[in-house]
Order: structure tokens, then sequence, then C-alpha cells
């Protein structure tokens, strides 16, 4: 599997791919990184690590769809199967999404459907859930709402503030990107209506 990273932070996600595939426990070559922010940490790892890593800063471009050009141009040159979002906070175009349609795969620190959008883990909190968790999807035009490809569930506690509960779920999105890799790498799937059936 061709894998392509996108991020804006962090990059603990794309670390534990980047693990996972050292490792032996994901088919997988990461054949390009992109970060929208210059300063991203994980950007910096993904030059550590020797990978391909382009910054394709938003702020230097006119709008959305330029921006998105450039992306999707940097894209198409390596020649991706799968493209991971790791951390990328921009939403993604209706034509992106067509030119990879069920090929981009998010993750969201939440049992989705409940609690899309951004502070999931806060939303969580002040909800007052006794668990919550993280989903890996396929991404479609809606915001956190494509098909399903793994869930990790994760208990709440009752002294337990946004960033605790966010610690307790990041370990868990850890595996459950890599799982969900894995499973596209190596199982056949299909689509039928909303459900991801893996053979
Ligand atoms: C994760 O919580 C992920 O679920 C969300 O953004 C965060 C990215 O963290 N989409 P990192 O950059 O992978 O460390």
């Amino acid at each position: 599997m061709r894998l392509a990273v996108l991020l804006s932070g962090r990059g603990s996600n794309f670390q534990a791919i980047h693990e996972a595939v050292h490792r032996g426990e994901l088919d997988a070559e990461i054949v390009c990184v992109i970060s929208n922010r210059p300063d991203a940490p994980g950007i910096q790892r993904a030059r550590d690590f020797g990978y391909a890593a382009h910054v394709i800063d938003h702020k230097a471009f006119a709008n959305r769809a330029t921006h998105e050009d450039e992306v999707l141009r940097v894209l198409d040159e390596a020649h991706p199967d799968f493209i991971a979002l790791a951390g990328y906070m921009r939403l993604l175009g209706a034509s992106f999404i067509e030119r990879y349609r069920h090929r981009i795969v998010n993750i969201h620190p939440s049992l989705l459907p409940a609690f899309p959008g951004v502070d999931a883990q806060a939303q969580a909190v002040a909800y007052g859930v006794k668990v919550s968790g993280c989903t890996v999807h396929l991404v479609d035009e809606h915001l956190d709402a494509g098909p399903i490809l793994v869930q990790r569930v994760v208990e709440v506690r009752d002294d337990d503030d946004a960033e605790t509960l966010a610690a307790r779920i990041l370990t868990q999105e850890h595996e459950a990107y890599v799982e969900a890799l894995a499973k596209l790498a190596t199982r056949p799937w299909r689509i039928e209506g909303r459900r991801v059936v893996f053979e």
C-alpha cells in the first residue's frame, strides 16, 4: 500500500503509522507527508525519518481551492493508494474527495456519530457520557461522517477533564489507525450503504 499522510500538528498518529511500518506490522510505504503548517512538529518528524516532506502553507494561497490544487498536485505525483489524514485541520473540497473517493482515511477522537467537529473530547466530558473513544473512517463530503472502519471504546472517568480523556483516547487512536490501515492493505472490502464490509 502506498500511503500519503496529511497533518497539521503534533503528528503522533503519523509517528504510530511510521513505527508500525518499521516493525513490519503494516505493509505500507509512506510516499509523502504534507503539512499545511510550516511549524507543525509532525512535518519535522517526517523530515527526521527521511520521508518526502512537503509544507504547503494555506496562508500562502489566495483561497481554499488554489491551496487544495497544490496539495493535489503533490499527492498525484506520489501516486498514493490511500491518504491518511492525521490531525489535518482543513476541510477537503468536493473535487478532492471525488478524486480519491473511498481512499481518504481520517481519525476522530470520539465514537462517531457522537461529537463531530472540534474539541470532541471536551464535548464528551461536558455531555457526561460514560464511554467515548475514537473512530477511523473513510472521508466523504460531510464532516466526520464517512463509512466507519474501526472504533475503539475508552472509559470516561468521573475526574476526567478534556486533557486526561484526550490522552487516554490518543493511545487507542494510535492502535486503531494502524489496525484500520492494515485491514485496508490486506483484506478485500466493499461498501454497502454506510457500512464497510471486510471479507
Ligand atoms: C488526534 O486526536 C486526532 O484524532 C485528531 O487530531 C489529533 C491529531 O493528533 N483528528 P496527532 O497530530 O496525530 O498527534
